[in-house]
């Protein structure tokens, strides 16, 4: 139905009779000439309908109307002086066509498919109306040149791609799981994976020795710009291999697809350990675009004339004071801003917000008067402050003071007068040396999953120990994670004993790979990246929507099926089922 696609044609094909088929773009009359804008996947070529030429196509191309298809056949030309479109890869042509075929009709269009403005909901109900955008196809074309490279390399390398059950049991990542309720065993649920991290681990037990697989991924949580309930990992796993050997296989990996999609990036990154990315930019993710890295003034306060500051020091394994430099800010910010600073920390738990300016006659601010001068040098020195900056301050209990320090510093980022973001870089960084444990309300969980190999299992404080775990950052999203794992029986069952798993529930819930580490497990690690997340990154989309085919809202509906639905009672029965109460909008 065509002989080329509209990208093809160009000036070498003047006087040539071509075929073209798509879509109507736009359609104008211009009293007796008709134009067409007609676009296939990725291009629009102008179609010229002359009634000289042929009266019969003129009078269909009448009745032509957008997003109708057409297939059109007819001579290329060069387009006449001064109606050359240097916008368009086919604006130097045109096609004057002698035959036209209305292969199909359309209704008006829901939205203006070039308007990106267009309300969210009606293009999710009508996505297929937005994938038919250029935006859209260069987005998927690239995601298929990822998935392409990955699969490339990693064949290269030695992986044996290998699909794992989606219909199984719970593994645990953290989220709710979706489950599925089983038909034959009435009463009981497969699970969605969350990861295929079991049966990865279970193929290198197998003696696979390297796997991977672009792996479909259901997470029950809570929905954000940069999460689906439903995703895509690049999973991997090695065996006989150590933390080196797994960074050095994502370091390709990643440039290799990088490289393939023609972006220029270095072949191996930066590393960072997450004690650093907490204490300096208070988020284990930290965006390496820009620098605002916080320093420790706790000392220094500590010596201060304000109780409340010298009551905070006194604790510094407790608390912290943490001092974020902004080059320039005194003379870019009025006071009423840096006053203004604060209402927005204070949304993320912040008693305040202390500033200094750095003067030619030194600091000034609120809070001089409590410190010494030389505290203040101290802090000119500790801070590196030169004329005309200004430092804010966060003090309080260590956590709170990083999360909101962390968040400010993102802020200040993203301020209009400051804009330090670079949008063309991408910065990469390894966050490394996790710990093994977190502590929420006196419960242990496990920082990355449970079967994360430790370093090592001597403690006195259990949140003290780190693990073999790493997490891969790209412009301040985390965009993989893996870690060396847990090959060895006896410690698997002292992980699950710290994490007050029982013996019977570690059997309930993972007996099958305990079983399995009974059996010559070999030494085993890997990483998954997030597919979906990386496409985002790569395409600069803002949500992660715009890189899913057939994405969910942010509650987990897909407005093109209206699923989640209601389902007959009859199945219900089949699968054991009663619903107790009807489902709330
Ligand atoms: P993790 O849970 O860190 O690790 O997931 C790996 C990567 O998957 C992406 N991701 C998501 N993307 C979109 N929507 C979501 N809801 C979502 N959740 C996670 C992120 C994340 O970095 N089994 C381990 C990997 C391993 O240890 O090998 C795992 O799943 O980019």
């Amino acid at each position: 139905m065509r002989t080329h696609y509209c990208a093809q044609v160009n000036e070498e094909n003047i006087d040539e009779i071509i075929t073209v088929s798509g879509w109507v773009n736009s359609r104008r009359d211009h009293g007796g000439l008709i134009f067409i804008d007609l676009k296939d996947k990725d291009e629009v070529v102008q179609l010229v309908c002359d009634p000289a030429d042929s009266a019969e196509v003129h009078k269909l191309a009448e009745d032509v109307r957008d997003q109708f298809v057409l297939i059109a056949t007819g001579k290329v030309r060069a387009r006449g002086e001064g109606l050359e479109n240097p916008k368009l890869k086919t604006g130097k042509i045109e096609i004057v066509v002698d035959n036209l075929i209305i292969e199909n009709r359309s209704k008006p269009m829901p939205f203006d498919l070039n308007d990106d403005k267009v309300n969210e909901e009606i293009k999710l109900k009508y996505r297929y109306l937005e994938l038919r955008t250029k935006k859209s196809y260069d987005i998927f074309k690239l995601r298929s040149k990822v998935t392409m490279a990955t699969r490339n390399t990693l064949d290269e390398l030695d992986f044996l791609e290998v699909e794992t059950p989606i219909i199984t049991k719970s593994t645990p990542e953290g989220a709710r799981d979706y489950l599925v309720p089983s038909r034959v065993h009435g009463g009981e649920f497969y699970a969605l994976p969350q990861s295929p991290q079991l049966f990865k681990q279970l193929l290198m037990v197998g003696g696979f020795d390297r796997y991977f697989q672009i792996a479909k991924c259901f997470r029950d949580e809570d929905l954000r710009a940069d999460r689906q309930p439903e995703f895509t990992q690049i999973d991997v796993e090695m065996s006989f291999c150590n933390q080196e050997d797994v960074i050095k296989v994502a370091e390709k990996l990643i440039y290799d697809i990088f490289t393939k999609c023609d972006f220029d990036i270095p072949s191996t990154f930066k590393r960072m350990t997450y004690h650093d990315a907490m204490e300096n930019y208070g988020t284990d993710k930290p965006d390496m675009r820009y620098d605002l890295k916080m320093v420790d003034v706790i000392d220094i306060f500590e010596r201060c004339d304000n109780e409340i500051f010298s009551s905070i020091a006194s604790t510094p394994k407790k608390n912290r004071i943490k001092a974020l430099k902004v080059p320039n800010g005194d003379k870019i910010f009025s006071k009423r801003e840096m006053k203004r600073f604060e209402e927005y920390v204070r949304k993320f738990g912040a008693s305040g917000l202390g500033y200094f300016q750095m003067k030619e006659d030194g600091l000034k601010g609120p809070l001089t008067k409590f410190f010494s001068q030389d505290d203040l040098d101290a802090i000119i020195e500790r801070c590196e402050l030169e004329i005309g900056d200004a430092v804010f301050f966060g003090a309080g209990e260590k956590k709170r003071v990083l999360d909101y320090m962390g968040r400010f510093r993102i802020f200040l980022a993203e301020h209009e007068k400051l804009n330090l973001i670079d949008n063309s870089k991408f910065e990469f960084l390894w966050v490394m040396d996790f710990p093994m444990f977190e502590v929420e309300d006196g419960k242990v969980k496990a920082l990355h999953h449970p079967f994360t190999m430790p370093k090592s299992l001597d403690y006195e404080d259990i949140e003290d120990i780190s693990s073999i775990a790493y997490d891969i950052v790209l412009n301040g999203t985390e965009l993989g994670g893996g870690s060396i794992r847990i090959h060895k029986e006896d410690i698997q069952e002292e992980i699950f004993r710290l994490l007050g798993i029982g013996e019977e529930e570690a059997n309930d819930k993972f007996g099958f790979l305990l079983d399995a580490l009974k059996f010559g497990a070999p030494p085993h690690g890997g990483f998954a990246l997030g597919l979906d997340r990386l496409i985002m990154l790569m395409t600069g989309s803002s949500s992660i929507r715009e890189v899913i085919a057939f994405p969910k809202t942010q509650k987990a509906q897909c407005l093109l099926t209206q699923a989640p639905s209601v389902v007959d009672n009859e199945q219900l029965k089949d699968l054991s089922l009663r619903i107790r109460q009807t489902p709330t909008a």
